[in-house]
């Protein structure tokens, strides 16, 4: 139940990763390789590398590396099947039907199905006698029919259910609409029933546009307010942002980041399509990264409340690292965007570009919510200001913005600029050293391996375990050597469970006349290959001669030979006699 190699081979050698991964990620050459920003974690200096030899990638920052497939996998948030079909498409190849097990596929297509017939569903209710309701209170919260057809707003009947026979009649299976979570098995077991009822529905699009989740309001002050899609086979909520379709499209390159979903259609609304929102959660690292794909620069806009200011300072930070620049909005009168544009009336577009003009940068934000919280009329109020202000100031990393907000403060209270600065010179030399405390510690903890998680024998026999990985990758990037290295070693002399299992798989596969690394995505878990291709990115000089490869021979053999401290503890008196003799042999 796998591609055919062939096939794979084939579609590896016209997806080009260089050409592949440099519409996502701007390159450049490094020697042999290639270098650019990891799409999959926030950095500033480049520690993602694309190895044309072998076709992979590896990043040094965040730990994952991979091929072309499973590249496009994390990037597209697709699985392996899809991924495949993908790349197959892109390059103009047939993909070779039944050859690969889709179930899981197939599920994820009906779902789509499901869902788009459920927009249509909800759509034509609103549109219908039954959703009067519903297309009044939209109405009412003043949106325009072409807002509602813009964002394919629906309603979802009291019948409880409707949806589930309007699905059943099209021909889905009870089993594919609840793994839409579109409906709910009954309790009693006797068949399911829908998961909305009696609310307005937002209709949750992907890049791609396809229909992937449900947010429901309820048109009451009852709880919960909002009902969203749980995560299915095609959602996963902290990894998508609603509208973002929309937003992609806007021609800018600044996003609006907002609380809700009605926030985000009533900016739309007032003529600003680049808005998105999280869906019910906090903001997450994977949003934040998603958004850095289409934009440099990221307005929050939260509601003016306290929890919205809350959420703000947890937003910023995660933003940042994504190296996203960043504007904080403050809507005057404790407002959520939406009641704001909607007070200002016929002027609610004008009056929310005006704030949106006049929003600042998150230090502004963070040094105006600091003053808040002092008495700077007082002497002590003003020192305990200018004490926290300077720990804001010394954490810009940019010299010549540092000194613009030391300035902007002096000048505010009426002190001295030298001394000011001083201070922040001495915080930033505390934060230099204690940054470099850890860094030590962690190149300690990296150098013992006591941090790898998935290979998490290496520091228990790091003399072996480096021989074995070296070896490996010998064997990989030399397959015609697989012959005498079977001969002088044994898998089962690996001391390292998991650089056994690689080793026996590339035997196994060389032996069969296959290409080593062409299934490793479909044959190893993500961190396995990931793992696997920190190997190769390690070893790509050092392993490259027969000299080395005997002494990676040589070492695995002494070593296997040795017995660990929880060996020699647990052997009977003969035992360690029988051992210890055998040593003795063996240095004669
Ligand atoms: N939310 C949710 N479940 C709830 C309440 C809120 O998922 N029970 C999410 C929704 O995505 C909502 C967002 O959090 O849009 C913000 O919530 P809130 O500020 O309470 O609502 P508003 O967006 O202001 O919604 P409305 O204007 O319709 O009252
Ligand atoms: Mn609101």
């Amino acid at each position: 139940m796998a591609f055919p190699e062939s096939f794979l081979q084939e579609l590896k050698m016209r997806n080009d990763i260089t050409e592949i991964v440099s519409s996502y990620v701007s390159l450049k050459r490094r020697g042999r390789n290639m270098v650019g920003l990891c799409p999959f974690h926030g950095e500033k200096t480049p520690s993602f590398n694309i190895y044309t030899e072998n076709g992979s990638f590896y990043c040094f920052g965040c730990g994952v590396g991979g091929d072309v497939i499973s590249f496009i996998m994390k990037i597209e948030n697709l699985d392996y099947v899809e991924a495949v079909k993908y790349l197959a498409q892109r390059a103009g190849m047939e993909v070779p039907e039944n050859s690969y097990d889709d179930s899981m596929n197939r599920l994820r297509t009906r779902v789509f199905e499901a869902n788009r017939e459920a927009a249509r569903f909800y759509n034509s209710a609103l549109n219908s006698p039954i959703g009067a309701k519903g297309l009044e209170y939209f109405h009412g919260r003043a949106l325009s029919d072409r807002t509602i057809r813009r964002f394919g707003l629906g309603f979802a009947d009291d019948d409880w259910t409707s949806l589930c026979r309007h699905l059943h009649s099209k021909g889905f299976k009870d089993s594919e609409i609840v793994a839409a979570n579109l409906g709910v098995k009954r309790r009693n077991g006797n068949g399911i029933y829908d998961r909305f009822t009696n609310r307005v529905m937002f209709p949750i699009i992907d890049l791609r546009g396809n229909v992937i989740a449900f947010g429901g309001r309820i048109m009451t002050n009852e709880k919960p307010k909002y009902l969203n899609t749980s995560d299915t086979p095609v959602f996963k909520k902290s990894a998508n942002l609603f509208s973002l379709n929309n937003a992609k499209n806007s021609g800018s390159r600044t996003l609006i980041l907002c609380e809700g979903y009605m926030d985000v259609i009533s900016v739309n609304q007032a003529g600003f399509a680049n808005a998105v929102a999280t869906l019910g959660t906090a903001l997450t690292s994977e949003q934040a990264l998603l958004m850095k794909r289409y934009a440099d620069e990221v307005i929050i806009c939260y509601d003016a409340d306290e929890a919205g200011q809350k959420a703000t300072a947890r937003a910023i930070p995660i933003l940042r690292s994504a190296g996203l620049l960043i504007k904080v909005l403050t809507i005057p009168n404790g407002k959520d965007p939406d009641e704001f544009i909607r007070a200002n009336g016929d002027d609610g577009p004008a009056a929310f570009k005006a704030v949106i003009e006049k929003s600042g940068n998150d230090v502004e934000y963070r040094l105006l919510k600091l003053k808040q919280n002092y008495n700077i009329e007082t002497t002590e109020g003003k020192v305990a200001y200018l004490e926290a202000a300077s720990k804001v100031v010394a954490s810009i990393s940019s010299p010549i913005e540092r000194d613009v907000y030391s300035s902007k403060i002096c000048n505010e209270l009426g002190i001295d600029k030298n001394a000011f600065t001083q201070q922040i010179v001495n915080i930033s030399k505390r934060q230099n050293r204690e940054t470099a405390g850890k860094q030590l510690r962690k190149i300690q903890t990296d150098l013992s391996g006591r941090n790898d998680k998935i290979n998490t024998e290496h520091y228990k026999k790091p003399r072996s375990s480096s021989a074995e990985e070296a070896l490996v990758v010998y064997l990989i990037n030399n397959p015609d050597s697989a012959e005498e290295i079977s001969k002088s070693v044994n898998p089962e002399q690996f001391q390292n469970s998991l650089i056994r299992h690689y080793f026996k798989y590339f035997l196994t596969r060389i032996k069969s006349g296959l290409e080593p690394l062409t299934n490793v995505t479909a044959d190893f878990t993500q961190d396995e290959a990931s793992k696997l291709y920190e190997m190769l990115s390690q070893y790509i000089k050092a392993a490259s001669t027969e000299e080395a490869m005997r002494e990676y021979i040589k070492v695995i053999n002494e070593e296997s030979e040795k017995l660990s401290h929880e060996d020699i503890e647990s052997m009977s008196a003969d035992e360690l006699k029988t051992y210890i003799d055998k040593i003795r042999k063996s240095k004669k």
